[in-house]
């Protein structure tokens, strides 16, 4: 019997409306363009501005744009994981949130938090759920409303981030397409780089910590950077060898996008040419979690069926990985 891969077969997003651009930012902190152009590289990101909304807000909209596009009927859905660092609430699930609002009745849900690499930890995730056997159709969904976890007077940070939300559809095949590969780290003596303070169990909210300004992100960005260039190419290197694969065999580098530097620098040792990186930092900055799919969603029409994709990311914990994927359809 042929073993059961797990294939992505369809694609959904969302960006919220309202843009924060850098000329923004010039009003609000110490920064300039030239500064966050030059060691960035982003110019503009989206923020999702109602106060009442969540996270799952910013899920829900990807939901229906992956389930309508396919014709898809959400009672099908066996499952949705849902990889978020900003969820609407510490409980109950974002995910429970999503799956109601969407329709998909028949589901079981959790939340799945690893800082940005979520996604791809929820992504191997479900695809061992298919590879069971007992699945047939799961959700994986990321969503992050950073705007909500974010310093607005502290310039270190308050420039990176963005808001939205990209999801994928997870089947079985007995092809040789899918989620072929993955190759996950993680280094706690990193914790203190990149990290929200206050407002979880080991230092719940007080005045104190909300008078320090505890709950929100706060970033040692030049530790974080030199760890995430190593640790990414490091995790594509070993998913490479691990399949035969050389550098002319990938049609596509996938990575988080939280510095042009940092992608270019992984593209560099990955020897991969820039038109073969997929980017968008620069019109939605670092969304966190949702960084990947949201580029597979708004490049979804460039991916041919046998694509080679690596993806790859990095962050808080430290955490890190790489996943070898290889793109099951044609354009739609
Ligand atoms: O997604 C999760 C994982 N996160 C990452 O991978 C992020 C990794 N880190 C980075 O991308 C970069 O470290 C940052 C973009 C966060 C910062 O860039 P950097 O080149 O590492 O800058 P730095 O923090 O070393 O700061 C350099 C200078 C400092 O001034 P002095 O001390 O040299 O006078 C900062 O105060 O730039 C200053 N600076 C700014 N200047 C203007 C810091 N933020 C700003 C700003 N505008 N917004």
């Amino acid at each position: 019997m042929n073993r059961i891969n797990a294939a992505i077969t369809a694609v959904g997003g969302y960006l919220p409306e309202d843009k924060l651009t850098n000329a923004d930012l010039e009003k609000m902190v110490d920064t300039n363009d030239e500064w966050i152009m030059t060691r960035v590289g982003i110019k503009e990101r989206r923020i999702l501005k109602d106060p009442n909304k969540g996270a799952s807000f910013l899920a829900i909209q990807a939901v229906k744009d992956l389930l309508g596009r396919s014709q898809i009927d959400p009672a099908s859905i066996d499952g949705l994981i849902l990889a978020t660092n900003t969820q609407d609430y510490h409980f109950p699930t974002t995910a429970s949130i999503v799956a109601h609002e969407t329709g998909c009745v028949n589901a079981f849900t959790f939340d799945l938090i690893s800082a940005c690499p979520s996604f791809l930890y929820a992504l191997e995730t479900g695809a061992n759920y298919i590879r069971s056997g007992r699945y047939q159709r799961l959700l994986i969904v990321a969503t992050e409303k950073m705007s909500a976890a974010i310093d607005y007077t502290d310039r270190a940070t308050c420039p990176l981030f963005g808001d939205g939300s990209g999801c994928v559809l997870l089947e079985p095949t007995t092809e040789e397409l899918g989620v072929m590969d993955a190759h996950f780290r993680t280094d706690g003596s990193g914790r203190d780089h990149l990290i929200c303070k206050a407002g979880g169990s080991a230092r719940p909210a007080s005045h104190e910590t909300v008078d320090r300004r505890e709950h929100y992100v706060y970033q040692e960005g030049a530790a974080v950077f030199k760890h995430a260039v190593r640790a990414m190419a490091s995790s594509c290197r070993v998913v490479m060898e691990r399949n035969n694969l050389r550098y002319e065999d990938i049609n596509w580098v996938v990575p988080h996008q939280a510095n042009q530097r940092i992608i270019d620098a992984v593209a560099r040792e990955m020897e991969a040419p820039m038109e073969r990186v997929m980017v968008n930092i620069q019109y939605c900055g670092n969304t966190s979690s949702a960084t990947i799919p949201i580029l597979l969603w708004e490049r979804e029409r460039d991916l041919k069926k046998g694509d080679n994709l690596i993806l790859t990311s990095f962050g808080a914990g430290f955490t890190w990985g790489a996943i070898y994927l290889k793109w099951a359809y044609d354009p739609k």
